[in-house]
């Protein structure tokens, strides 16, 4: 009996991960947060509310080209937003520090919770700020939910994107819309047979591909798929190849002073491949971009042989295609989105707290504890 009680509290502790993830490394981890638009607004405010650059979220959404006019570009309520988040260690958890939010003089915690798409709720966010009243001009802490787990799943390299589930959602429905198991979502996010409502949060596990055994000098980077990310002061942009998630980098096109972006002793700039056709096969000369340093882009030329030459067509191709659940990367008119993803929002909806995760397991697992006590 024993065992099998601490077999129930083990379980009910491994099942908390996803909310709250241990953690004993300084490093943060990327992951990213699923928003869903609550009203119009400019790109520009998008990226101030969750506090990072207006030309990582396009690139997150893998919407080029990037010039300063998108700053002021209007997505759509309705609209999916995937914004990339760092998640720090702090106190020994995971967490997400960097969004602060202005309160105005008709705030509420809930209209806070709805401007960020229900990614936090108003309980949380009354507890991060200690439970002071909101008043105009105050500055409240906005903990938004970031989990890393390793960056890992089944052995595979991902990141763990935040999803706020909307009426009508099942756990099939979103697992089949992110082309993951059922099984999959149950066990990242901990969930028992419990059925999930809508302002539930959960963690989407995106494959993603890594800068590890490219070799890179003094860099590392992780990219979820069907996202680019920027590094080299916004001079490289670097995917996923969508086939065998090899991460491929290539000039970002950006209006900003680059240099080197073309390998020593030849012609071909970061990104592009040459190919030689021959009787033996094909020989293909590549220029990689290996890290930057001090202001500087490395890059070098690698050559290989293959028996066939690869689809050409493949090498020189940087321009996205749009994620898969986007009916465009923003939508530019009110959602006619197909039924699965995003459903439409009802003030309702919006309404709607989110779910506090945490004290759902502890009723869940509080009487079985409780029980083991007991016997
Ligand atoms: C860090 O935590 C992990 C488990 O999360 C553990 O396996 C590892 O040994 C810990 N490392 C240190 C240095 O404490
Ligand atoms: C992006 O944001 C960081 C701070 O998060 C800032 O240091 C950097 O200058 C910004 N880059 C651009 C291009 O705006
Ligand atoms: C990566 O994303 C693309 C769409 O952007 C999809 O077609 C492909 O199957 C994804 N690859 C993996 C391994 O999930
Ligand atoms: C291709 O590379 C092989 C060595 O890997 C070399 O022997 C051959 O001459 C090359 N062919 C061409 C057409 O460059
Ligand atoms: C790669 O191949 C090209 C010719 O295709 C050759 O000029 C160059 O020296 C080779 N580089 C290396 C590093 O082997
Ligand atoms: C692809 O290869 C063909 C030869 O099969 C060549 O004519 C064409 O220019 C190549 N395209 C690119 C983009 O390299």
């Amino acid at each position: 009996m024993i065992s099998l009680c601490s077999l129930i509290i083990i379980v009910g502790v491994v099942e908390t991960k996803s909310t709250i993830e241990p953690c004993n490394s300084t490093k943060p981890c990327p992951s990213l947060l699923s928003y869903l638009l609550p009203w119009d607004s400019m790109l520009s405010e998008i990226a101030t509310r969750f506090n990072v650059n207006v030309s990582d979220i396009m690139a997150a959404n893998s919407a080029f080209p990037i010039t300063p006019s998108c700053d002021s570009e209007i997505v759509r309520a309705g609209s999916t937003v995937k914004i990339p988040a760092t998640c720090e260690c702090m106190d020994g958890i995971r967490r997400s520090v960097s969004a602060v939010y202005r309160v105005e003089a008709s705030d509420t915690l809930e209209s806070i919770s709805e401007a960020f798409g229900g990614l936090v709720s108003a309980d949380q966010i009354r507890s991060v700020n200690n439970g002071v009243p909101l008043l105009d001009g105050d500055v409240v802490v906005i903990p938004l939910p970031c989990s890393c787990m390793k960056n890992k799943n089944n052995g595979r390299r991902v990141v763990y994107m935040s999803y706020v589930v909307q009426k009508g959602e099942t756990l099939e429905s979103v697992a089949t819309f992110f082309g993951t198991t059922l099984s999959d979502l149950e066990s990242v996010n901990g969930l028992g047979q419990t059925t999930l409502l809508p302002g539930d949060i959960l963690y989407i596990p995106i494959p993603a591909c890594s800068s590890a055994t490219l070799n890179w000098y003094n860099e590392k980077l992780m990219v979820p798929n069907g996202s680019y990310a920027l590094t080299a002061t916004n001079c490289i942009k670097c995917t996923c190849s969508p086939h065998d998630l090899k991460m491929q980098c290539f000039p970002s096109g950006m209006h900003v002073p680059c240099y080197n972006l073309r390998c020593k002793g030849s012609n071909l700039a970061i990104g592009d491949q040459h190919l030689e056709y021959s009787n033996a096969g094909c020989n293909v000369t590549q220029c990689v971009y290996r890290g930057h340093k001090g202001g500087k882009i490395l890059s070098s030329l690698i050559n290989s042989s293959y028996l066939q030459c690869p689809d050409n067509s493949s090498g020189a191709k940087c321009w996205p295609t749009s994620a898969p659940y986007f009916a465009g990367p923003f939508v530019l008119s009110p959602s006619p989105s197909p039924t699965l993803f995003p459903l439409p929002v009802s003030e309702a909806a919006l309404m709607t707290r989110a779910y506090d995760y945490e004290r759902r397991l502890l009723l869940l697992f509080f009487p079985m504890i409780l029980l083991c006590l007991l016997m």
